[in-house]
C-alpha cells in the first residue's frame, strides 16, 4: 500500500511540470501570435489604394450623371476606375456582366465584385426586390454608397432608423453591427478596407448551412481567387 502511494506521488510530480510546460507554451505562441496581429494590424494601411473620400464623390458624380439609372452608372463608375487608377496599381474586374447572387446575414442579393485583394474590396451590391438582414460582424471597415433606391439601418439603443438616399454613404465602422435594409430596389457600390478573409465566412457560410447554392458559391470563390491573384501579381496585398 505505502510504496504504491509514493509511486503515484513520484508519477504525479513530472505530470505537473509537464502540465506547467505546456500551457507556458501556450501562453508564449498566444503571445507571439497577439503581437503579430497587432504589428500587421498596424501596417495594413500601407496596402490601400481606394480612399473613401474619392469613391464617395465618384458615387456622386455617377448618381448625379444618371440618377435612378442603375445600368449607366455601373460603367460610369468602372470607366471612371479605370481612367484614374493604373493598372500596375490595382487590378480592376471591368466584366460587368460577371454577377453572383449571395446570402448572408439573411439579406440576398446580386453583387458584381470590381477589385478583391486581401486587404481591400469594391463590389456593386443589391437587388431590385429589396431585402433585409444582419451587417455582419467584421474586422474591416464598410463604406456603402447608395446608388438608387434607399438603405434603411437600425442602432440600437437609438430607436429611430437611419435613412441612406442616393449619393450618400452609410459607414459602419469595423466591429459595429447593425440590422438594415435595402429598400425595395436599392444598388450600392460598397467598399472595404481592413482585413477582407476574415469577412469571406459571414459571406458565404449561408451556402452549406441555408442555400446550397453551389453554383454561386463556386464562381464568388473563382471570381475573388482570380482578382485577388492578378492583385497579388503586381504586389497590390
Ligand atoms: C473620376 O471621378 C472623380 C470624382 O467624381 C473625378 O474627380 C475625376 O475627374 C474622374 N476621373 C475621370 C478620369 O473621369
Ligand atoms: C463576362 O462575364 C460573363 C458572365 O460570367 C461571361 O459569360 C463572359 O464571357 C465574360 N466576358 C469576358 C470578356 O470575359
Amino acid at each position: 500500500m505505502t510504496s504504491k502511494k509514493s509511486g503515484n506521488k513520484a508519477a504525479q510530480a513530472p505530470d505537473a511540470s509537464a502540465t506547467l510546460r505546456k500551457w507556458a507554451t501556450r501562453a508564449v505562441i498566444a503571445f507571439v501570435v497577439y503581437v503579430t496581429c497587432s504589428f500587421l494590424d498596424r501596417i495594413k494601411d500601407r496596402w490601400y489604394v481606394f480612399d473613401p473620400k474619392a469613391l464617395h464623390a465618384l458615387a456622386q458624380d455617377a448618381v448625379k450623371a444618371h440618377p435612378d439609372d442603375i445600368n449607366a452608372i455601373i460603367p460610369y463608375i468602372v470607366s471612371n476606375l479605370t481612367a484614374e487608377y493604373p493598372a500596375s496599381a490595382i487590378a480592376l474586374n471591368t466584366n460587368s456582366s460577371e454577377w453572383v447572387l449571395n446570402n448572408a446575414g439573411g439579406a440576398m442579393g446580386a453583387m458584381y465584385i470590381i477589385h478583391a485583394s486581401i486587404t481591400e474590396y469594391l463590389i456593386i451590391f443589391g437587388t431590385p426586390l429589396g431585402t433585409e438582414g444582419h451587417t455582419g460582424m467584421h474586422t474591416a471597415d464598410d463604406y456603402f454608397n447608395i446608388l438608387v433606391g434607399e438603405q434603411w439601418a437600425f442602432d440600437p439603443p437609438k430607436l429611430e432608423m437611419e435613412r441612406y438616399r442616393p449619393g450618400e454613404v452609410h459607414h459602419l465602422p469595423r466591429g459595429h453591427v447593425k440590422q438594415y435594409k435595402m429598400h425595395e430596389g436599392c444598388f450600392a457600390m460598397e467598399y472595404a478596407r481592413g482585413w477582407i478573409p476574415l469577412m469571406l465566412p459571414f459571406g458565404l457560410a449561408d451556402v452549406f448551412s441555408s442555400t446550397l447554392d453551389y453554383w454561386s458559391f463556386y464562381h464568388t470563390v473563382r471570381i475573388t481567387a482570380r482578382e485577388n491573384i492578378r492583385n497579388l501579381l503586381i504586389g497590390k496585398i
